[in-house]
């Protein structure tokens, strides 16, 4: 008889953290149903399915299902669960740039929080009450202490990204509050970063990179002249930001492990865990990491601090060792190397 507690649906399949987290699974022996719209990803030449999952199908040697789908679209997700059985649900399907969510919020929420409620009450109909969310270190707003553990306080976030992640949390709280039998595991991720260390996937952001490493990386293979540095007047060592970078394939098995928490364990209620390194690095120490890794020069500007960015933010990951086995084990010098490899080897990512 089939294992059903191998079939797990990752919605956002199709992005940076949900490819990368598709291949442990498969890695790991599960069986992936993903779902996207595609809204951030390519597909693959004269292919339905997308680029990236492709290569993640060739990484693993085994096939996923993969179906067009978008969260805010309920009768769809509702055909998808009428076909399919799951154990788990795996959610990254969202709208993620801090900035775009102050030029266009509603479609923020629509995505982000209407999304994840189309999905609940579609979980709901079938009675699947597992979950693992995809959360942020953003609900933490600016830290009152580092490091972050996963009992400080939430909310107050700066803009209306980090405010839908920080909803969804209150609403999964109040859905447990209500009916004990949810499961819902929320991983509060800090600054993912890297690449399968292949090279055949990788972050490939829209446009411009929002975030440091994708633009370092941009740099690096003269796509980009320089790096503007958002401010070298902050409370750090050298006065630039500090993060939390993580490995992409250490959060991607972060993954693995809550699942196999859930599926060992079956812990029933609400869960937050912290997903990080628990080391800060500054702007300036990433710098010299990647030069390091690519042997290139990364020229950079010392500019204005960005709005809404916060001197340093860290985790005490200790919770995620406790509760799922889990340690991050790859440091910012792999995180550079992989970043490197992925970008010499796709300097058009996907495309
Ligand atoms: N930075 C620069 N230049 C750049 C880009 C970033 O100096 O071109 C600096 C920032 O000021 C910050 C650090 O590099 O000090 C990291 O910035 P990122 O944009 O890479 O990451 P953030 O910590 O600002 O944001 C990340 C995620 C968000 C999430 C947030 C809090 O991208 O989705 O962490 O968890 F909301």
């Amino acid at each position: 008889m089939a294992d059903e507690t191998r079939n797990i649906l990752v919605t956002g399949g199709a992005g940076y953290i949900g490819s990368h987290t598709v291949l442990e699974l498969l890695n790991a022996d599960f069986q992936v149903v993903v779902i996207d719209n595609l809204s951030n990803a390519f597909r693959g030449k004269g292919h339905e399915k997308p680029e990236c999952i492709l290569r993640v199908e060739k990484l693993a040697n085994k096939q996923v299902i993969f179906i067009d789908c978008d969260i805010t679209n309920k009768k769809s997700l509702n055909d998808i669960f009428q076909k399919h059985k799951f154990f788990c649900v795996i959610h990254f399907a969202a709208l993620k740039a801090v900035g775009e969510s102050c030029t266009i919020p509603l479609e923020y929420y629509k995505v982000n929080v209407a999304g994840t409620l189309n999905l609940l009450e579609v979980m709901r109909e079938y009675n699947l009450k597992r979950i693992i969310y995809s959360s942020s270190a953003t609900v933490y707003g600016v830290p009152k202490k580092l490091p972050l553990t996963e009992e400080m306080e939430t909310g107050n976030c700066t803009n209306p990204y980090g405010k839908t992640k920080f909803m969804v949390e209150e609403i999964l709280k109040d859905l447990c509050s209500s009916d004990k039998a949810w499961s819902v595991i929320s991983l509060r991720y800090f600054n993912p970063v890297g690449a399968h260390q292949s090279g055949q996937i990788g972050e490939d952001p829209n446009g411009i990179p929002n975030n440091l490493m994708p633009f370092i990386a941009q740099v690096s293979v003269g796509k980009r002249e320089f790096l503007s540095v958002y401010g070298k007047d902050y409370e750090t060592p050298d006065g630039t930001g500090v993060r939390d970078y993580i490995h992409i394939l250490d959060l991607a098995s972060g993954h693995v492990k809550a699942l196999i928490y859930q599926k060992t364990k079956n812990p029933l209620g609400f869960q937050a865990i912290n997903l990080g390194s628990g080391n800060g690095y500054s702007v300036l120490e990433v710098i010299n990491a990647f030069e390091k890794a690519s042997s290139k020069k990364i020229p950079y500007k010392i500019v204005d601090r960005r709005s809404g960015d916060i001197a340093s933010s860290y985790s005490d990951a200790s919770l995620a060792q406790k509760l799922l086995d889990w340690v991050a084990v790859k440091n910012i010098d792999d995180m550079c190397a992989d970043t490197w490899n992925w970008q010499q080897k796709n300097p058009n990512g996907y495309n």
